[in-house]
């Protein structure tokens, strides 16, 4: 496995690769990587001949109060991780070699962007979708792995892709949770001992919401207002948002109906992180 630090490298890599005949996957990361990161370069590694990781923490998607200065990083044990799952490539850029000089370019994606994570962080998503279209530019054809955990970023990354027509198959996997089902996340760290303890309400409350639906309710608003509840009830967590939405467009919905597939989805402060997470049902 070789670590490469500049764009040159990484896409005459790729580009010989593909030369080659070989067929490339693509797993972005921002770093400090867990076993959710993993199943996503496993997977990876069994769909496609060569398997590069990108480890960036990200400026552009970090707001001015966010923890862009003490988000966790660890190349060392990045790698390590890397290499025990198949991965042939990290590509790990400094900062400079990303945005050599002020970004004039935003690549934001409407609708899907503007609400629940949108709302809580107007920027997000734009520092989001320009990173993911740079990295996309600069890798070339390939096959790109993404996590349900962070759903809304999927569909931004989805419509990006299809909107602006790059050679870039997305590809989403399950979340990774916890033994006590908390989604794995590299924020997970700032947990406290009674926080971590009470972490897993999100999870709860969805799976409440997920059999609400299973056993009938038709109201999304109803259903919402269970989860809401359950997470609200808990202490330490201040609930954000808890949305019953279509599973595609994420569009709220009003009346559930059979067949259709839904996405319910939670965020709340749990003293340092925030947490998400989110769930799919279809309808019975
Ligand atoms: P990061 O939070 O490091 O996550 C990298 C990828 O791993 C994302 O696609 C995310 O959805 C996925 N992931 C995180 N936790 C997961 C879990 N518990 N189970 C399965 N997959 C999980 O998301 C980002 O980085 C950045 O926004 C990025 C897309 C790299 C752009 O900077």
């Amino acid at each position: 496995m070789d670590v490469v630090d500049t764009i040159v490298a990484f896409r005459s890599r790729l580009d010989d690769a593909r030369h080659h005949g070989r067929h490339v996957g693509l797993v972005p990361t921002m770093g400090y990587l867990h076993e959710g990161h993993v199943s996503h370069m496993r997977r990876s590694a069994t769909e496609n001949d060569l398997t590069a990781v990108t480890i960036f923490v990200n400026p552009l998607q970090f707001g001015a109060n966010e923890d862009l200065a003490s988000y966790p990083r660890d190349l060392g044990r990045d790698a390590k991780l890397c290499e025990g799952a198949g991965v042939d490539l990290i590509f790990a850029p400094p900062v400079e070699e990303m945005y050599p000089e002020p970004m004039l370019t935003t690549v934001s994606v409407d609708e899907v962007s503007q609400r629940m994570e949108g709302r809580a962080r107007p920027t997000h998503f734009a520092g989001v979708a320009t990173v993911v279209s740079k990295l996309f530019n600069i890798a070339g054809p390939c096959r790109a792995y993404f996590g349900e955990k962070d759903y809304q970023q999927l569909a931004v990354v989805r419509k990006l892709a299809r909107d602006l027509s790059f050679p870039v198959e997305v590809i989403g996997g399950p979340t990774v949770r916890e033994l006590d089902g908390l989604a794995m996340s590299s924020r997970n760290v700032y947990l406290t001992g009674d926080e971590r303890a009470a972490a897993p309400v999100l999870h709860r409350a969805l799976q409440a919401g997920v059999a609400s639906i299973l056993s009938g309710e038709r109201s999304a608003a109803a259903v919402a207002e269970l989860v809401a509840g359950i997470i609200a009830a808990e202490p330490l967590a201040e609930l954000d948002y808890a949305e019953v939405v279509d599973a595609d467009t994420l569009a709220p919905l009003d009346r559930l109906h059979t067949g259709q597939e839904v996405r319910l989805l939670a965020a709340a402060q749990l003293g340092r992180p925030r947490l998400l997470d989110n769930l799919g049902v279809r309808v019975r």
